[in-house]
């Protein structure tokens, strides 16, 4: 069965092929997604949101990313699994951002770290992608910061934002990443940083220049509620599927509709007579 691999990711960009990321938390959804030929599956912390119903992503663990990260190795049939290192699990040092790492490695089996930031984090990345951790960085709106930005904006709207996110990504190239997360930047700076780089970029309300796209799956897939960003496209409406359901259900328990004779099991007639006497 086909494979993706950070090579096939390189391979796919030089040959002008677009890459599909999506989000995935748990088995099933692992799955559909690769069975359908979804390149990489990100287990984002963004689950903090859609999974868990926090406000943002801060609050999410690292105990937490490695369980949904082994869901989703679990069911990733060929798809790249990449995970994302939770809030302060990299930052504080090198070492720590290894031990961070190699937990997701070996217990949630994933095969890439995404982490969030540029020049910042430049040495740890190296020193991940030296142990042979493949790295994927994360700039632009990195939804860790929330606080630090005052909330979820667009980021590099000017010039010389814009020419900063270069050199974060020129920064993590050199580090040695395998692909960059390019999220809510204008597309022109988006599409001059992919042109810039050798490594792929995945964006996510980056307009369409990037080397990939990625959604958070329950936006993609209509299965939230809540606020949904500017940037998504649902491609399908799950909530009104689950509702409507949901409402089916309750209506037939209620009429004594289900469960109907298909879903019944009876005693053989020797056996109830026995039962009955
Ligand atoms: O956590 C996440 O889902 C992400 C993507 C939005 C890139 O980091
Ligand atoms: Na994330």
């Amino acid at each position: 069965a086909r494979t993706v691999t950070v090579r096939t990711l390189a391979n796919m960009k030089r040959a002008g092929e677009k890459i599909a990321m999506l989000t995935a938390y748990d088995y099933p959804t692992a799955k559909l997604l690769s069975e359908a030929g979804v390149h990489v599956l990100l287990v984002g912390d963004s689950l903090g949101m859609v999974v868990q119903g926090q406000p943002t992503t801060v609050p999410v663990t690292l105990d937490q990313m490695v369980y949904h990260a082994s869901l989703v190795s679990r069911g990733a049939e060929g798809a790249m699994v990449v995970a994302d290192l939770p809030f302060l699990t990299y930052q504080v040092s090198a070492e720590e951002a290894m031990r961070s790492a190699g937990r997701l490695m070996q217990e949630g089996g994933v095969h890439g770290v995404k982490l969030e930031g540029g020049r910042e984090i430049a040495q740890t990345v190296r020193r991940l992608v030296d142990a042979g951790i493949p790295v994927m960085g994360h700039i632009g709106l990195t939804p860790q910061s929330v606080h630090a930005f005052g909330g979820f904006a667009v980021q590099g709207k000017t010039a010389d934002r814009a020419l900063e996110m270069m050199e974060d990504a020129v920064a993590l190239e050199e580090a040695g990443a395998f692909s960059i997360v390019l999220e809510a930047v204008p597309a022109e700076v988006a599409a001059e940083i992919t042109r810039r780089l050798t490594i792929p970029t995945i964006g996510i309300g980056a307009g369409p220049h990037c080397d990939g796209q990625v959604l958070v799956f329950h936006d993609f897939i209509g299965y939230t509620s809540g606020y949904i960003p500017k940037h998504n496209k649902r491609y399908a409406d799950l909530a009104s599927v689950i509702r409507d359901a949901a409402r089916q259900y309750i209506e037939e328990v209620s009429q004594g509709v289900f469960p109907g004779e298909e879903q019944t099991v009876h005693l053989q007639d020797a056996e109830l007579r026995l039962f009955q006497s």
